[in-house]
Parts: structure tokens; C-alpha cells; sequence
């Protein structure tokens, strides 16, 4: 039987855990490709390459040259670009393409979220409100549109630590990695007295608690919506790429 060379476009956990069954598995060759944003990754288990490919002509000649039988999207639901870039790629290479996302989180009977498309809306939003202690739960790299509200106290928490600073009038940093328990969520949320979360819609267990805590003490959720990404099949868990894999690919 012939190896089936598989690409894992990673960046978040899923894709992680993919290479490692993939490697595990007699017929395949998983590759896993990371942006290199970060200094120094986890490394994958398998072959990894890391870096741009140079848009979507860079990734239909990494196809082609190297082979490649299949490729699994498995980026973070807002690395959309490089969902848009794998789906043109693959369609001109002709190698199947999959998805593999961890679903949205949903509201619940007692959620007070306020769905927003980018973060200028949420700037808005927290303004027309009048939030005043605000938890900023973002990358370090989302903080800087929230530096002009200068009436508000932000708790910014981040997983690395945002170089430069964006200059806030009044904010604390805390620089920590989930995943966070409901327990940890409660304390924090009442030792600041926040009343506004504004985050992102990543999905998710391990950064799902803070939502459970706002619910329980009624403070209003600012969530960003995924962005729109290429209509490909979609599947939410490692197990239904392997069933792909071994199905269509
Ligand atoms: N956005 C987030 O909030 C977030 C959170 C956690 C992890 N991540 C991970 O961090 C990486 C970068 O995120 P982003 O939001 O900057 O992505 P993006 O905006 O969708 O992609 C920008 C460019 O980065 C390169 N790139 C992205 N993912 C890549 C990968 N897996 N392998 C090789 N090149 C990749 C591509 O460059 P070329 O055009 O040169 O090919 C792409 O055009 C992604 O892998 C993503 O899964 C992102």
C-alpha cells in the first residue's frame, strides 16, 4: 500500500494530537506546517516544516513538488487567511482538503453576549455600555484598539506578553496560560470587580470557564464571531479525520 503523505497545517492543539495518530498509523506520513510565530514550539511529533509558504502559489507548489495526498486544515478558527490560501491551493493542485475546527461556543439561557464582527465594534460597544472594569481576554497582539478608552480599567490577559505595551491610561497585565478552572475564573473576575469580558469565539474546553463564571455572576460577554472561512468540509474531531483520511483521501 502506498503512504499516503499527509499535510497538517497546525497551530493549535487539534493538530498536535492529529500528528501523533497519523505517525502512529501504518500508511501514513503526517508533515506538520507551523506559521513560526512562536519562538520556540512545541515540536510536533513527525516531519515539521516551519514558515510562510509564500501565499497561495508558495503552498500549490509545495503540493505538487512534494507530493502531497491530502491536506488537513487544522488552524485556529481565526488564522483565516491561511483557511482561504489551503482551499484555493488545493483546488488548483487537485489534493482533497478537510477541516478539522473545534466547534463555537453558543449562548446559554442566562448569558448577557454581545456578538461582534471586529474589534472597532467592540470598542463601540464597551463605550455605548458604560463598561468600566473590563477583562481584555485576547492575544497580545489584539490589545492596542483598546488603548484609546481612557475611561475604562482593563485586566489584559494574554499568553505572551505583548512587546510592545499598547499605552493603556489605566491597565494591569497578566501574562498566563490556560487552561483556567471555573474556580480561578470566579476569583478573578470578582477580585477586579470586571464587569465586561471581551474575547474571541475560539471554541473549546480549556478557555470555556470564564464564560460559565460570567454567566453565573451576570457580567456581559463582548465575543467576537469567527471570521467567514472557504465552504470545505468541515469535521470537529481527530477520530472523523482519521475516517476521512481513510475513506476519501
Ligand atoms: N489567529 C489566532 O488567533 C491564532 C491563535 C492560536 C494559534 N494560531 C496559529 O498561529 C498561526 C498564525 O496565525 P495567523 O492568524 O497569523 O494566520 P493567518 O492570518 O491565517 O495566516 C497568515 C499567514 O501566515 C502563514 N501561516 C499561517 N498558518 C500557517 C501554518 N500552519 N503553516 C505555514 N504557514 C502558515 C501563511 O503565510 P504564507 O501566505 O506565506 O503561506 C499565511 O498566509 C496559525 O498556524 C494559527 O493556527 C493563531
Amino acid at each position: 500500500m502506498k503512504t499516503k503523505k499527509v499535510l497538517i497545517l497546525g497551530g493549535v492543539t487539534e493538530g498536535y494530537i492529529l500528528a501523533e495518530a497519523l505517525a502512529d498509523q501504518e500508511g501514513f506520513h503526517p508533515i506538520s506546517s507551523l506559521a513560526g510565530r512562536t519562538q520556540h514550539p512545541r515540536p510536533p511529533v513527525g516531519e515539521t516544516r516551519i514558515g510562510g509558504f509564500g501565499g497561495v502559489e508558495g503552498l500549490r507548489a509545495f503540493l505538487l513538488e512534494g507530493a502531497i495526498d491530502a491536506v488537513v486544515d487544522a488552524t485556529h478558527p481565526f488564522a483565516d487567511t491561511m483557511g482561504q490560501h489551503a482551499a484555493l491551493a488545493c483546488d488548483q493542485a487537485q489534493v482533497p482538503l478537510l477541516r478539522l475546527e473545534r466547534p463555537a461556543w453558543e449562548a446559554k439561557p442566562g448569558d448577557r453576549w454581545y456578538p461582534v464582527a471586529d474589534w472597532e465594534q467592540a470598542v463601540a460597544l464597551l463605550q455605548t455600555q458604560g463598561a468600566r472594569r473590563v477583562l481584555l481576554a485576547l492575544g497580545a497582539r489584539e490589545l492596542a484598539p483598546f488603548s484609546a478608552l481612557d475611561d475604562i480599567w482593563f485586566l489584559a490577559r494574554t499568553v505572551t506578553r505583548p512587546d510592545p505595551m499598547p499605552p493603556f491610561a489605566a491597565a494591569e497585565l497578566l501574562v498566563a496560560r490556560g487552561p483556567f478552572s471555573l474556580e480561578q475564573e470566579l476569583d478573578l473576575l470578582r477580585g477586579h470587580a470586571i464587569d465586561t469580558i471581551v474575547c474571541r469565539n475560539s471554541g473549546g474546553e480549556g478557555a470555556a470557564a470564564k464564560l460559565t463564571a460570567a454567566r453565573e455572576l451576570g457580567i456581559a460577554v463582548i465575543m467576537r464571531e469567527r471570521p467567514p472561512r472557504p465552504k470545505v468540509p468541515v469535521v470537529a474531531s481527530v477520530e472523523s479525520v482519521l475516517d476521512w483520511l481513510a475513506r476519501d483521501a
